[in-house]
């Protein structure tokens, strides 16, 4: 597991997939870039999630990242926002509590008091990580927001790098909503960086202080919350779950959508998500059905403002097991309330075919883009005697298709730049290379994941066709240049 992490780090450093930020004086914790393979993968995740989850009346806005204060007096992000922090006395380490305790004492810490965090801390002796003294200060609640000052105006017009895209639609939803067609449900989507302030974040790329999120609000009538227009489509479709019940002995069970409505008494609009949230991963992104989990929150454990929290967890070999990679939360009207009681500006809508007046309620899809990355990378990273490869599915490979010659002269790389210009015209995005033998670049592309290789050869000057070999079968077959772009579509 540890080789394996390693193993990904190393090649998405060398490659160019992500690396730390400002590595020549020394990088910070928590702080990435994307290299040139990465950016194109989150590019292509972010298409595929918009065409994917924007449905009829669901829109896409970009607000800031920099929002007034007053958004998070009124969202309660200011006064629950914390993670525990203690620090210790002797080396200043500054650590979480809850950490230490999940970590050293095998316990979930999720939704425990700060007194109960002390208390266990004493009680088992915990110490500190790194000089391992057992002096350590009370626990207390830390604000993981980035405070800024706008202007120069000394620190009194404060405002916070905001920790998730949801407020600017929330912010927002009067505008638009009267801008569009007055009708509900209705969607406004976010693509965004989001800032969280992390006390000492582990785990490399997978927790982040800058991060990207895709999130969508959903705004509904409450009174069509156990409605769906599509409901006896999905009926019967299996949703693979885990209770809280079912923590003890990692149980998964499939259960139809009918039964998680009835027996477990998910409303049918939250159920219809779940559903969709699982065919994005098993049938848009390709992620194997046992490596897919929905994780139920317990009551401790849920976000503050939600009322329903169900957690995508994926199996990550790299980090040792199921990991939270998205969220489906039913925030009810809290936000709405709050912004309209804090600004005291009305929210509610008037919706003129129900002739009645609601302050809509929402349900809120969250997807780390990040964590969604970095698990496809470990989810699809195979090593085989002779090469590494990530075996991605074309909808979210950085390049589609590499261009190469079979050898650098002859007229071989002109013929194949031409190849290559054409292959670009038609959008698909493509990678040339004439250096080295064949198979080594062959071996390059594998490691970056390129579900396809074109290759001119002498014969290609004969009859006008070239060679495609697959990626993961590695099987070649001849195709008519005419027919090339065709084909590989
Ligand atoms: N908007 C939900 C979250 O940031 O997790």
């Amino acid at each position: 597991m540890v080789n394996k992490l390693k193993e990904i780090t190393a090649i998405a450093e060398k490659r160019g997939f992500f690396f730390p930020t400002a590595e020549i004086y020394g990088g910070k914790a928590g702080l990435y870039t994307y290299g040139h393979l990465g950016k194109l993968m989150k590019n292509k995740f972010e298409w595929l999630w918009k065409c994917y989850f924007l449905e009829e009346n669901f829109w896409e806005i970009e607000g800031n990242s920099i929002l007034p204060e007053a958004v998070f007096k009124a969202s309660g992000h200011l006064k629950n926002f914390n993670d525990p922090l203690t620090e210790c006395k002797n080396c200043h380490f500054r650590f979480r509590a809850d950490e230490i305790i999940e970590d050293v004492l095998d316990k979930n810490a999720e939704g425990l008091s700060v007194k109960d965090m002390d208390s266990l801390i004493k009680k088992h002796k915990l110490k500190c990580p790194k000089c391992g003294s057992q002096q350590l200060t009370k626990v207390e609640w830390f604000n993981m927001m980035f405070p800024i000052s706008i202007g120069a105006v000394g620190g009194k017009d404060v405002a916070y790098l905001s920790p998730e895209t949801a407020q600017n639609p929330f912010l927002s939803f009067k505008r638009e909503f009267e801008a569009l067609r007055k009708k509900l449900p209705f969607g406004l989507a976010m693509i965004g960086k989001v800032f969280r302030n992390e006390i000492s974040p582990r785990q490399l790329f997978f927790r982040l202080r800058e991060f990207t999120q895709a999130e969508l609000q959903i705004f509904f009538d409450p009174s069509e919350i156990d409605t769906h227009t599509e409901w006896k489509k999905i009926a019967k479709y299996k949703l693979l779950l885990q209770t809280v019940k079912d923590r003890k002995g990692d149980k998964v069970k499939a259960v139809s959508c009918e039964e998680v409505n009835k027996k477990l008494k998910l409303p049918k609009l939250y159920v219809f998500y779940m559903q969709q949230i699982q065919k994005f991963y098993l049938e848009e992104l390709g992620i194997p059905k046992d490596k897919f989990r929905f994780h139920e929150l317990s009551s401790e454990e849920k976000a503050f403002y939600t009322k329903l929290h169900w957690d995508v967890q994926l199996n990550l070999e790299s980090l040792g097991g199921f990991k939270e990679i998205t969220g489906l939360h039913y925030r009810t009207d809290y936000d709405l309330e709050a912004h309209q009681k804090h600004s005291k500006k009305e929210l509610s809508v008037y919706l003129e075919r129900k002739k009645k007046r609601v302050l809509p309620h929402v349900i809120e899809l969250s997807f780390g883009v990040d964590r969604n990355i970095f698990a496809l990378l470990d989810i699809f990273f195979k090593q085989e005697k002779e090469r590494n490869l990530f075996s991605f599915p074309s909808a979210i490979a950085p390049i589609e298709v590499g261009v190469f010659p079979l050898v650098s002269k002859d007229g071989l790389p002109e013929m194949t730049k031409e190849i290559y210009g054409e292959l670009r015209k038609n959008h698909i995005s493509c990678f040339y290379d004439e250096d080295g033998s064949i198979g080594r670049r062959y071996r390059r592309i594998d490691e970056i994941g390129v579900p396809f290789a074109v290759t001119v050869d002498y014969q290609t000057m004969k009859d006008k066709s070239v060679t495609i070999r697959e990626r993961d079968s590695m099987k070649q077959k001849r195709v008519k240049i005419s027919e090339l772009a065709k084909h590989l579509k």
